[in-house]
């Protein structure tokens, strides 16, 4: 079931001279199973956008629905797993072992289970055993991060959802996040970021929501993103592109080296294959 966004607004210091309006009217649709990019400038509303999804905000008009429940119960709570930006600030007990278990326990999960699920999180994190006596707060950005990372997964949750998780991380620890959430992904997780690091995240984003002055300014697939927001061309995509020009009947919707290689070595087999057939004696 996906999450719905009905008419929904959000006011910040409402009936204040203060009072902003930080979402206005926004109708979102995000399907299971999607890797889904949140972009947009800085206030435009992105974090309070993310901030509905498991009821840390309500909104003050419109309705909102994951799995078709509302998000302040307790079911919806477990299913949408939340990353801040900070992950520091989201960080607060004595070792790994406890900040990763404490959802879990929490949620009345016996210690047997909480600690399944502990490994199990590690792993998808992509940590090492040896970090669980560790104090979180002893940590590298790039490993904090990912224990934030762990935390979210212990409640294995429908909904992954990451505030900046790249930023002010160096190349090596943001490809690791980045390689860390396409596995989760590719485990069935539906994965929503907010991101300002474009360039890092494209390859791996299958919609994007562009939220502008706290409205929907865009909601589509990447290929209508570049073409309505005239984003520039990533190298990859213009090598495709030439491709295709000289008549090899590659698909134009790529955008990472990954998708590029996976593609040409599938047109090469199908090209080899149909000339196989040509030349094969034909049958009596
Ligand atoms: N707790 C708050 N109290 C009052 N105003 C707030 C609060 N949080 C956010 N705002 C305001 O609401 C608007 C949207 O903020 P939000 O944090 O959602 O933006 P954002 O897109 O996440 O920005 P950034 O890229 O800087 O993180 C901004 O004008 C911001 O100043
Ligand atoms: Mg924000």
């Amino acid at each position: 079931m996906p999450i719905i966004l009905e008419n929904v607004s959000v006011f910040y210091s409402k009936n204040t001279p203060l009072e902003i309006a930080a979402l206005k009217d926004v109708n979102l649709r995000i399907e299971r199973g999607e890797f889904v990019g949140i972009l947009g400038e800085k206030g435009a509303g992105k974090s309070t956008l993310i901030k509905l999804f498991n009821g840390l905000l309500r909104p003050d008009s419109g309705k909102i629905t994951v799995n078709g429940l509302d998000p302040s119960s307790k079911q919806v709570k477990s299913k949408v797993g939340m990353v801040f930006q900070q992950a520091a600030d989201q960080l607060f007990c004595r070792t790994v072992y406890e900040e990763i278990a404490f959802g879990p326990l929490n949620f009345g999960y016996s210690r047997k289970e909480t600690e399944e699920r502990v490994f199990e999180a590690l792993e998808a994190a992509s940590l090492d055993r040896s970090m669980l006596s560790r104090d979180p707060l002893s940590l590298s950005g790039g490993e904090m991060q990912r224990v934030a990372l762990a935390s979210a997964l212990a409640l294995r949750p429908d909904y992954l959802v990451l505030d900046e998780p790249i930023t002010g991380l160096d190349p090596a620890g943001k490809k690791e996040i980045l390689d860390t959430l396409k596995k989760i992904k590719g485990q069935g997780t539906t994965i929503i970021t907010v991101t300002h690091n474009l360039k890092g995240f494209f390859p791996l984003l299958e919609k994007i929501i562009l939220v502008k002055e706290g409205r929907i300014g865009f909601q589509g697939s990447r290929k209508e993103y570049m073409e309505a927001e005239n984003v520039p061309l990533p190298p990859i995509a213009s090598m495709m592109r030439e491709l295709s020009s000289r008549g090899v009947p590659v698909n134009l919707a790529i955008f990472s080296v990954e998708e590029a290689l996976e593609e040409i070595l599938k047109v090469k087999s199908m090209i080899e294959k149909g000339k196989a057939e040509e030349t094969q004696p034909e049958k009596l």
